[in-house]
């Protein structure tokens, strides 16, 4: 395996009386694409957000390319090449699918290449010839690439993705695993929180599986989908 581009060393995180993680330990390959699946309520928005830097661990560390970022602020890790998709849609609904993209592009582009590079990122995500079509008029599957496109404008080195096939059609959920292939093809390590195993599966990916706040098994997909132990926390016997 290449070396980590990101680990996280024994993560707790408390909310009151919640562990929502509980000693999580988990490292990711430069260059993998890496599923993490686990029940309902089992941390792994939270373990995304302590790696973006929207919530600090309560004890523990996070690693990046080797670099301890655990206390550093979210646009600190965003310019090292982190970023995340989150659960929700990150769009304006009332601006088109191009405007939308000015303000992550605004960061790092002259003004005058932004419309340019907006139409690039658009094509990348299979949003051509819907440019200028406002978001609330676009599919649930076009939202959801355009947050992936969002998500990636500033080119990240590790990508996170929180659920990005939820409540996509089964043609949206292969071409939105072609779209995740394409982008780790091009260089990025790109990091899946899914439930659909179908949509897992197709990754053909490491998968992690976390239950109860911490690391609960690692394997291939066939690995983690044959485990008895795995099938009985999703059965909710564990
Ligand atoms: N801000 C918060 N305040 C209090 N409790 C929280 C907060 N965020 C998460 N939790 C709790 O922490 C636990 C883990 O939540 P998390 O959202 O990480 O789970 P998840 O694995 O992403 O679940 P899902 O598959 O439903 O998205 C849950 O019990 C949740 O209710
Ligand atoms: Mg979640």
């Amino acid at each position: 395996m290449s070396a980590p581009i990101l680990e996280v060393r024994d993560v707790h995180k408390v909310y009151g009386g919640v562990r929502a993680l509980n000693g999580l330990s988990l490292s990711v390959a430069a260059g993998e694409i890496h599923c993490v699946v686990g029940p309902n309520g089992a941390g792994k928005s939270t373990f995304f957000k302590t790696l973006i830097g929207v919530e600090r661990p309560t004890t523990g560390q996070v690693f990046y390319k080797g670099q301890e970022v655990t206390k550093l602020p979210a646009f600190r890790r965003a310019r090292l090449g982190l970023s995340v998709k989150f659960q929700n849609i990150s769009a304006f609904g009332e601006l088109t699918a191009l405007q939308n993209l000015f303000v992550p592009l605004r960061r790092n582009h002259r003004k005058a290449d932004i419309p340019a590079r907006a139409s690039a990122v658009l094509a990348r995500v299979g949003l051509a010839g819907v440019e200028d079509t406002p978001v609330r008029q676009l599919s649930h599957g076009q939202q959801q690439w355009l947050s992936i496109g969002l998500s990636i404008a500033a080119e990240p080195d590790l990508l996170l993705l929180d659920e990005p096939a939820a409540g996509l059609s089964s043609e949206e959920t292969a071409r939105t695993a072609e779209l995740i292939r394409e982008l780790n093809r091009s260089g990025m390590t790109v990091v899946v929180i899914e439930h659909d195993m179908g949509f897992i599966r197709s990754l053909r990916a490491r998968t992690s599986v976390l239950h109860y706040g911490r690391l609960f098994a690692q394997g291939g997909f066939d690995e983690i989908a044959t485990n008895e132990d795995v099938r009985r926390i999703y059965l909710g016997a564990a």
